[in-house]
């Protein structure tokens, strides 16, 4: 960033010194001309007058595109940093601001105005900077030598120009208006476009018929977008006519009282070619300083929505309670105490009163229904959400005052959505470029992955995904499922975390895992959560959670002959699972 910094400004002075140049230069030019010609100059004098400036102007706008290109190239460098800094900045952010709509309208609005546009925010603040400057300086010129021809011109010119900035600034807070109507649909246009095109949603697009469904809908925002900038395009022409109708008076005015004096032989006709251009160059350079400044104050606003964003998201980040990082190597208990959770605009807790120890090295398994909350509880514990109120604590120390980075490092998750990043099963694994080859062939084998990856052309070298890599490989969901259990043994942190992790495999992988699980964990506290009541006998202590709620805990069997909402929920299942094992045959 500072080199780009360096090489700015030495661009933008020299910029602007060529735009001074070639503006000045050409309305200077004719009225030269005329003025050689009619003191009967030699004609080779005149043609090498003539020549030297001509090449002189040739020379500054042949400058110009070669500014240009090195000029934007190192800005835009600069800008490239600033929206891959921005993307990344939204993972610090805290995790329940993915639940909020608002929080993502404000992202967009400020990456699209703030940073993306080619005409906006960051990327034209600098071009419109340069614009002002170059038509300040050159009007400085242009209208103290009209002072000089007539003491009113640079009055009435000016009067003109800040009476037509008046009207064009009511149609830019329209515009505005129209901007802000327009990003609501923007927003619904790209998630269309988002899920129509993620290779997730192929599937059932296509078998449910969506295509219409989306098309409609994406029609509908097309039309009432289209009717927006229909509506600030008319506001713009009324604009434009008004703008010309007082430029056609402004110019009577001027133009007569020019003539006038040369008519009655008070002016010369090199005199006269002179304020004829400058009056012109004059009109355009005023319409383009106040276009500048008025970009320039749009584009600081446009800066400001991301420099706001980054703020709040700061002080987000910051968490200035936060700031022990000595976490302990073993297990210690995990406490929830009166923990109270609700998401933002919910209208009720998904987690109400929440009281839980997890023992030190205890296997644990929290079971219950979909929608119960126990993907909300592991967020909870992760530090990913934060208790509406209440607390969680590891040992004896509040979770809230670890700071996050070093607190992840404590668990071990297997989240129920997983990620599979584009890059080789072996970086998959370990989550980083240094790799133990030797730990990922043993996390591998204990997720039950080793047959498949041996398979593969490039073992464990083998890229994933077909972002990056042309011969990258897809797995299959209960092969992405084996592979981030494999993720979480890498780690081999005291806390092993499992949302659902055998949802997606075959009866004959989950049952492997199962013979596997307490090799897995020894030496661990582990979490197993599913919603499947019997793959969970295993566990030293079962939860089971209904609304939020802990309704009962014990063994499997304590849990069977209380006859509760555990026991019926398991009749219910091991028939249909039954039922299906028979049906398998
Ligand atoms: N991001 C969210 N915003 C609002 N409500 C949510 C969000 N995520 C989950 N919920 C709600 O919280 C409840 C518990 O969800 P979850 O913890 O995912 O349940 P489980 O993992 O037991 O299936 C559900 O009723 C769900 O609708
Ligand atoms: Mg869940």
């Amino acid at each position: 960033m500072t080199q780009s910094a360096d090489h700015a400004l030495p661009q933008l002075i020299s910029s602007i010194i060529i735009d001074v140049i070639l503006a000045v230069g050409a309305t200077i030019l004719p009225a030269v001309v005329v003025q050689l010609l009619a003191a009967h100059t030699a004609l080779p004098n005149v043609a090498l007058v003539l020549l030297g400036i001509s090449a002189a102007l040739a020379l500054a706008q042949w400058g110009r595109p070669v500014n240009e290109i090195v000029f934007t190239n190192t800005y835009r460098r600069g800008r490239i940093l600033q929206l891959i800094q921005f993307g990344l900045h939204k993972v610090q952010v805290p995790y329940v601001w993915n639940s909020i709509p608002a929080y993502d309208q404000d992202r967009y609005t400020a990456s699209a105005y703030g940073l993306y546009g080619d005409s906006t925010g960051s990327e034209a603040i600098i071009k419109n900077f340069r614009e002002l400057l170059s038509s300040a300086l050159t009007l400085l010129f242009l209208l103290g030598s009209l002072a000089i021809i007539k003491w009113w011109l640079p009055l009435l010119l000016l009067f003109f120009a800040l009476i037509s900035d008046r009207v064009q600034r009511a149609t830019r807070s329209f515009r505005r208006q129209q901007r802000d109507h327009n990003n609501k649909l923007i927003n619904k246009v790209n998630y269309i476009s988002r899920a129509a095109s993620a290779e997730t949603g192929a599937k059932d697009i296509r078998l449910y018929n969506f295509a219409a469904e989306f098309n409609a809908h994406m029609q509908g925002a097309t039309h009432a977008w289209a009717a927006n900038e229909y509506r600030v395009y008319f506001r713009t022409f009324v604009q434009a006519t008004i703008i010309a109708a007082l430029n056609g008076l402004c110019n009577f005015a001027i133009y007569g009282s020019l003539i006038a004096s040369v008519i009655r032989g008070a002016f010369t006709a090199s005199g006269f070619t002179y304020a004829f251009n400058a009056v012109s160059t004059t009109t355009t350079q005023l319409t383009q300083l106040l276009t500048a400044w008025n970009a320039l104050n749009q584009n600081s606003d446009d800066v400001d929505l991301v420099r706001n964003l980054f703020m709040v998201e700061n002080q987000a980040i910051a968490a200035p309670n936060r700031t022990r990082t000595d976490l302990p190597t073993t297990p210690q208990p995990i406490i929830f105490q009166h923990v109270y959770f609700r998401y933002p605009d919910a209208d009720h807790d998904t987690i109400a009163d929440l009281n839980l120890t997890i023992s030190a090295g205890a296997k644990m398994a929290l079971v219950g229904a979909n929608g119960a909350g126990k993907t909300t509880i592991t967020n909870l514990m992760l530090g990913l959400l934060e208790p509406t109120s209440g607390t969680i604590l590891l040992g004896d120390t509040p979770i809230n005052t670890f700071v996050l980075h070093n607190y992840w490092q404590y668990f071990a998750p297997v989240f129920q959505d997983s990620t599979i990043a584009a890059t080789t099963i072996a970086e998959n694994v370990a989550m980083s470029k240094n790799v133990d080859r030797q730990r990922i062939h043993a996390a591998l084998e204990q997720a039950g992955l080793t047959t498949d990856v041996a398979r593969m052309e490039h073992g464990l070298d083998t890229p994933l995904t077909n972002y990056i890599a042309d011969d990258g490989v897809e797995l299959s969901g209960g092969q992405e499922q084996k592979l981030m259990l494999a993720r979480a043994l890498y780690r081999d942190a005291p806390v092993l975390i499992m949302d659902e992790p055998t949802a997606a495999l075959d009866a004959l992988a989950e049952s492997k895992i199962y013979q596997e699980y307490n090799q897995m964990v020894t030496g661990k506290t582990s979490i197993f959560i599913s919603h499947r009541l019997a793959s969970t006998q295993f566990a030293d202590e079962i939860l089971f959670l209904d609304h939020g709620h802990i309704t009962e805990r014990g063994q499997h069997r304590d849990l069977l002959a209380t006859g509760g909402g555990y026991a019926e929920l398991f009749k219910i299942q091991s028939r249909y699972y039954q039922e299906d094992a028979e049906n398998a045959d």
